[in-house]
Parts: C-alpha cells; sequence; structure tokens
C-alpha cells in the first residue's frame, strides 16, 4: 500500500501549482473535453443517452428548420451551419447529415437549386477533432458539404459577423466555462466541501452555480447574435430542469444514480480514506455542469435580445435502452463498467488534469467497484432533463 501512496503523491506533487488556475483562471477552456479515440472509455463508444436526446428532438430541429427564412440568409445558394460543442462521436455526424438534408430538400423544392453547404464542427481546442475527422473521411456523405474544425470555446466569438445560418448545439451548453471562485473558496458560504457536484448542496453553493451559469448563457446568445446572419436558426439542446424550484435532476429517484453524484462522492471518499489523496484535493475537484430551467434560459434570451423563440420546452430522456438493462442484468458486473466508461467518457480529461493519470486511474477504478456493489441501482431507472430551444435571429 505504500508505494501506492508513494506513487500518488508524486503524481500530485506535478499538478499542484497549476491547480487554482485550471478550474478558475480560464483553464478549464484547455483541458474540458470529452475522451477522445474510440476505445472503451471513448466519448464515442459512450454516448448512448446523448444521442437518445438527440434522437428525440429530430422532429423539433426538422420542423425548426423550416421555419427558418430563407429568403434572409446569406447568398442564398450559400447555407453556413455550425455544430457548436460537436465532441467526436457519430453523434454529430448523423446530426449535420440530418440537417444538410433538410435544408437540401427545402432550397430544392422552394428554390429548384441545390445549395452549396459549409459546415463548421466547433468545440474546445482540447477535442479530439483527428478522430472526428477521420470518422469523417469515412463516410460516403461526407463529399455533400464542405467541412472545417473551429477549435474555441463557445463563450467567444468564434465566426464573423452574420457568418452563420444555422447553429445547433447539442447536450453541450450545461458545461460552464467555469467552476465558480466561491465554490472552491474555503472562505465562502459557498464552499462545496464533500461533494464533486451542486445536486444536494447547500443553498449558496447552487445560487454560485447560478450566476455562473447566467454569465455564461449570455455570453453564449451575445455572440451567437452577432455570428447568425437575420432570418437564421439558433437550435440548443443542453441538460436542464422543468421550473426554477426544480433541483438540478429534477426526477428524485435518479439522485443516487447520477454518474454525478453519490457513487462519484463515494470514489472519492475512498481515495482518501486510502490515503492517495487529501480531502483539500477532493474538495478542489468540482464538475462545471449546471441544469438550467426553462425560466433562466427564456431570461437570457430576452435579456440580450435579437431572437425570437419558436419553441422551448422540457424533455425527459431515460437513461439507456431496455436491452442494455436486461444485459445488465444477466451480467452485473458489465453494468458497473459500463457506468464507469460512461464517467471516463465525460470526466476523465478534467479528472486527469486535477489528479495526474494514475489517480485518475483510481478514481474511475472506485467508482466502477462503487457502482457495481449496488444492484439496486441496475433495477432503478433513472431519467435526464433536456430543454429544447428553438429561436430565429430577428
Ligand atoms: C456531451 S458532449 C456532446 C457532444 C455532441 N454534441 C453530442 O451530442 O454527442 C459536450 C461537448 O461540449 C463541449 N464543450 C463544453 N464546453 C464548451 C465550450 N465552452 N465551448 C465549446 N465546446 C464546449 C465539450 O468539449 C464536449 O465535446
Amino acid at each position: 500500500m505504500e508505494w501506492l501512496r508513494s506513487i500518488a503523491a508524486s503524481s500530485r506533487r506535478s499538478s499542484d501549482k497549476i491547480e487554482l488556475d485550471r478550474w478558475i483562471n480560464g483553464g478549464l477552456q484547455r483541458v474540458l473535453c470529452m475522451q477522445g479515440g474510440d476505445d472503451d472509455g471513448s466519448y464515442a463508444n459512450n454516448s448512448e443517452a446523448t444521442a437518445s436526446a438527440i434522437t428525440l428532438c429530430k422532429p423539433l430541429l426538422s420542423n425548426a428548420i423550416q421555419s427558418m427564412m430563407l429568403m434572409e440568409c446569406n447568398i442564398c445558394t450559400s447555407v453556413r451551419i455550425a455544430d457548436l460543442g460537436c465532441a467526436t462521436g457519430y453523434n454529430t455526424l448523423a446530426t449535420i447529415d440530418m440537417v444538410v438534408e433538410t435544408v437540401r430538400v427545402r432550397y430544392l423544392k422552394e428554390r429548384g437549386l441545390e445549395p452549396e453547404l459549409e459546415v463548421f464542427f466547433s468545440d474546445l481546442p482540447s477535442n479530439d477533432f483527428n478522430s472526428l475527422f477521420r470518422s469523417l473521411s469515412k463516410r460516403a456523405s461526407s463529399r455533400e458539404y464542405y467541412a472545417a474544425g473551429v477549435a474555441g470555446s463557445f463563450y467567444h466569438r468564434l465566426f464573423p459577423r452574420g457568418k452563420l445560418d444555422i447553429a445547433v448545439s447539442l447536450s453541450a451548453l450545461h458545461w460552464l466555462s467555469k467552476v465558480p471562485d466561491e465554490v472552491l473558496d474555503k472562505r465562502s458560504a459557498a464552499w462545496n466541501k464533500g461533494r464533486a457536484w451542486i445536486e444536494g448542496a447547500n443553498k449558496q453553493v447552487v445560487e454560485a452555480y447560478a450566476k455562473q451559469s447566467e454569465k455564461d448563457l449570455e455570453d453564449f446568445l451575445s455572440c451567437r447574435k452577432e455570428e447568425i446572419a437575420r432570418g437564421g436558426l439558433l437550435f440548443i439542446l443542453m441538460g436542464g430542469r422543468p421550473h426554477m424550484q426544480s433541483n438540478q435532476l429534477a426526477d428524485s429517484d435518479s439522485r443516487a444514480k447520477h454518474p454525478f453524484t453519490t457513487s462519484m462522492d463515494q470514489a472519492w471518499q475512498d481515495l482518501i480514506n486510502e490515503g492517495l489523496i487529501d480531502e483539500d484535493t477532493r474538495d478542489m475537484f468540482n464538475i462545471p455542469a449546471y441544469m438550467r430551467s426553462i425560466e433562466e434560459v427564456e431570461r437570457g434570451i430576452k435579456r440580450i435580445g435579437g431572437f425570437q423563440i419558436e419553441r422551448i420546452e422540457y424533455k425527459r430522456i431515460v437513461e439507456h435502452s431496455e436491452e442494455k438493462q436486461k444485459e445488465w442484468m444477466r451480467d452485473p458486473l458489465s453494468y458497473g463498467r459500463a457506468k464507469a466508461n460512461l464517467v471516463r467518457a465525460t470526466l476523465r480529461p478534467i479528472a486527469d488534469a486535477h489528479l495526474g493519470p494514475y489517480l485518475s486511474h483510481q478514481l474511475f477504478n472506485r467508482f466502477q467497484t462503487r457502482v457495481s456493489s449496488d444492484l439496486n441501482l441496475l433495477h432503478t431507472t433513472c431519467f435526464y432533463g433536456v430543454i429544447v430551444l428553438s429561436a430565429i435571429r430577428m
């Protein structure tokens, strides 16, 4: 055990100095991303829940494209589409295929011409764009549009004024630009001691996250207001909750099971109990995600102006398919592995940056053990909430 602690200590020392910068001085934007590549712990192989959310909202996206004002888009034969927070998996490619096809059919029907389509796949610079473009090059449909990667934060300007006709952002905008400073400050009432996330935290922690989320949403909308041409479409699907009063997960049965809550906190505590990390190291880690309510989103749109909401709704997404659940019941250990892979896919880059790869690996192993040892979780169905918004740039 001693050797384990000494590896842990050296792994920690290398990351201590830049710890604070990482979370609060814009450093998060350099490390946040989904796990790249295509192994078992990659986002590409763990995006079933986001895929279900996208499937559910496709008819809304298709209707939203129908309601765009074609006449006011850029030069009529050229349409520019951006996917903001595209990640690496197949979701972005499938979504773009669907958008491209809907736009193409509409142009053919209403204008009798084939538009030229330009697609910008955009994400943080830490995103694995290589995997994304490798997948794109393997697809027969990749010649139907010109593709480019745009690396940068969607909380900043990414395109020249009036450049875009359609901007979509799917399952990405609930990621904040940073962890609020107060949440990591021991002297603050909003210090989130002992928890990796805000669900179940005290009022001050939730307020600090809500304030950060409000600023981030306004920054996002101000940038898109500049970049989207008049008549163009902004379509967002993000983790969300129905009302201001509902807690982050909206569904109380989901708390024990959500990958950011109970099992995650237990896994951190295991590392402390085993002497691999101290409490400060745990308390400096917070997951920078916030589930906005419909009211919060509407307020942001109203405050920034320039968009007319066509549709906004809250939807509940079941976490995985019935077939998956049956498969896991036959082999419960594979359930723990699958859940750990899901959190690896989402959190490994920031856990690696915070703890170093060795301890981060230990954290996800403890998470896997915790999840596998509570089979009640396997029998509970958990839901994610999302908000879907379509708005036209006026
Ligand atoms: C859960 S993934 C969703 C990916 C994809 N849209 C899908 O539906 O499968 C969230 C993505 O948002 C990206 N992201 C988070 N914060 C971002 C930011 N500030 N700017 C750009 N992308 C961001 C992450 O890097 C990640 O790739």
